[in-house]
């Protein structure tokens, strides 16, 4: 069959530059959704993104695009902007011959702009430039237009500007997809489909989106994964356009569904390869990796007996997220789990959904880095900091290689921010006459705190940045313990630079001491690295009568006064003979 007629395309941008309302126009010309069936942003179809506005898994649909010249088929896939999910992005990526590189004219190029190209350009992409958001009166066309001819080495005319939201150019967007993108090309007889998502549906087992390079795939085919190594049989193709849409077959160069019944997603992981069980290919398709995690916590319940549907819940998600990690914990909070995820977005997303959609309440401790802590010349991996044994060689710990854009007038406080993060500079360039990107080696650890926060504050929000992992280097680490009235609070322990050791162990007690409520007696509240206390407050001593001021009034308010002491007491967990609110655990997080 025929792939002359066929586009498959993926929309790139830096978060917010309008990747889903572009979408959304395109699906609205190719009349792909009734009228009546519109709501903006179509293709994210979590609550929790669209209540974000952010895109967290890819998605694929089918488009038929009219034209005096017949009809296209164009596929659109569509990738997560943020840099937690990049290896989505770059499988997503991998099964587009083209790619809309959108940018919001009023900010031009940003961090994950760049980051998101790369990945297009490793992949050999034909390369389209959007420029969004024409209609906003800040936008400055011919400066990011500049930007982009400078980037791309294009033509200005070949710039498309639009406004996704107006709806403003976006046919001549259809225009170029069909023009500029080749057709996809088959090398081989053999079957050859690249998973670039995979979805768990609790009745109908594991649904991949897949994307045929070579030969093709039809209902009943028994096919094989060949990284997992997983064998099933295919109960259906079809494709989104955007309803599902079940097919006899998808043929070579064909984007859409498979329904492989398989019960667990790991066996059908974004990355793989699937081919004939028959007629197998020599080999898959590249680039298979399985992600791991880098940022780790522990979740607890609050109220003891949900651990049970804690885990039944971590074990639901993870049917649809192979990279989320959970194992059983045991600490002074009581039963948990120390989780593992692709970033701080990603944790978030979980434990906001873990609270929203199971309804349970939980207590996270502050995320940690994967340690390599060298004993005896053996190398250990270290996710908690309660686990760092107490004599060691040497211990190293992740370092990413971040990119930050900014105006040139923000450079010194960028580096003076990288600098204060331990960051090593490894380079800077003008990527026009006002902006300039900057490259920096910092630690992981440093990034996962406040780095984010702290970049947009002191760049007035201008700066971007994006990062890539680097490997692990030695550095001088140690562990700050807090004490709370003589006891170690092993949740609340961190691993940081010795430099830091004392500035954090301060702060940390301090913000205890505000947010442990008084007791009946008086609390200490120690830092300590090793035997040594580096920082003390006390609690004093008090208690708390919540109905003194209504002495003599109405009863019914007394009881809700008191009703309202016992809910947020019900949110405290007992330490000890202290009892520390949850606030007191996130405030660890944040300082
Ligand atoms: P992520 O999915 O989070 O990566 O964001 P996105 O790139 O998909 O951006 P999205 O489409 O959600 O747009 C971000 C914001 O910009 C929304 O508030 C849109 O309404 C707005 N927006 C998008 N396109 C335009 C445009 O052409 N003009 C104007 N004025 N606003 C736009």
């Amino acid at each position: 069959m025929s792939t002359d007629r066929i586009r498959n395309f993926c929309i790139i941008a830096h978060i917010d530059h309008g990747k889903s309302t572009l979408a959304d126009r395109l699906l609205d010309l190719t009349d792909a959704v009734p009228e009546r069936e519109r709501v903006d942003q179509i293709l994210d179809t979590m609550e929790l993104e669209r209540e974000r506005g952010i895109t967290i898994k890819a998605q694929a649909v089918r488009l038929l695009y009219n034209r005096p010249d017949g009809v296209w088929t164009l596929n659109l896939i569509d990738t997560p902007g943020h840099v937690d999910f990049t290896y989505e992005v770059s499988r997503a990526i991998a099964a587009c011959e083209g790619a809309l590189l959108v940018v919001d004219a009023s900010q031009g190029i940003q961090a994950q702009t760049l980051a998101n190209l790369y990945l297009a350009m490793e992949h050999d992409l034909e390369i389209i430039p959007v420029l969004n958001k024409i209609d906003l009166p800040v936008a400055d066309v011919p400066a990011a237009t500049e930007e982009l001819v400078e980037l791309l080495g294009v033509g200005p005319e070949e710039v498309l500007k639009i406004s996704a939201k107006t709806g403003e150019g976006v046919r001549e967007v259809l225009d170029a997809i069909v023009e500029r993108i080749p057709p996809p090309k088959s090398a081989r007889r053999q079957t050859r489909a690249l998973v670039f998502d995979s979805n768990y549906d609790p009745y109908r087992g594991v649904i991949a989106l897949a994307r045929v390079f070579d030969g093709g795939l039809e209902k009943g085919d028994r096919v094989r994964a060949m990284g997992s190594e997983e064998e099933f049989e295919i109960l259906e193709v079809g494709c989104y356009s955007p309803k599902p849409n079940a097919l006899p077959a998808l043929q070579t160069g064909q984007v859409g569904y498979i329904v492989a019944g398989l019960k667990d997603i790991g066996a059908l992981r974004v990355g793989d390869t699937i081919t004939g069980v028959e007629d197998p290919a020599p080999d898959p398709l590249p680039g298979y990796a399985r992600v791991l995690p880098t940022v780790f916590c522990g979740l607890y319940p609050t109220e003891g007996d949900d651990f049970e549907r804690l885990r039944d819940a971590l074990a639901k998600l993870q049917l649809n997220d192979a990279s989320l990690f959970f194992e059983p914990e045991n600490s002074r909070l009581g039963f948990g789990f120390r989780c593992g995820f692709l970033g701080l977005l990603h944790m978030e997303i979980v434990q906001e959904r873990l609270e929203r959609e199971f309804g349970l309440d939980l207590i996270a401790t502050s995320p940690s880095v994967k340690y390599q802590v060298v004993v005896d010349g053996e190398v250990r991996e270290v996710t908690n900091p309660s686990d760092l044994p107490e004599r060691y060689d040497e211990i190293r710990e992740p370092v990413v290689r971040a990119t930050i854009i900014c105006p040139r007038e923000h450079v010194g406080a960028v580096m003076g921010l990288c600098h204060e993060k331990r960051g090593v500079s490894v380079g800077m360039e003008y990527i026009s006459p006002l902006r300039v990107q900057l490259t920096y080696d910092l630690p992981l650890a440093e990034v996962i705190t406040d780095f984010f926060d702290q970049l947009k504050s002191r760049t007035r929000g201008y700066a971007s940045y994006d990062y890539e992992p680097a490997g692990y280097q030695p550095a001088d680490l140690v562990k700050v313990e807090v004490l709370v009235a003589g006891e170690p609070v092993d949740s609340l322990s961190i691993i940081v630079h010795r430099d830091k050791a004392y500035q954090r162990g301060r702060a940390l007690v301090e913000k205890l001491k505000e947010l442990i409520p008084r007791q009946q007696f008086e609390v200490p509240v120690q830092a300590a690295v090793g035997k040594r206390v580096i920082a003390r407050e006390t609690v004093r001593a008090y208690r708390k009568d919540v109905t003194a001021k209504c002495y003599g009034g109405d009863i019914t308010r007394k009881r809700k006064l008191l009703e309202k002491q016992k809910a947020g007491k019900r949110r405290m967990k007992q330490v000890g003979r202290v009892e520390i609110p949850q606030e007191a655990f996130l405030a660890a997080i944040r300082i």
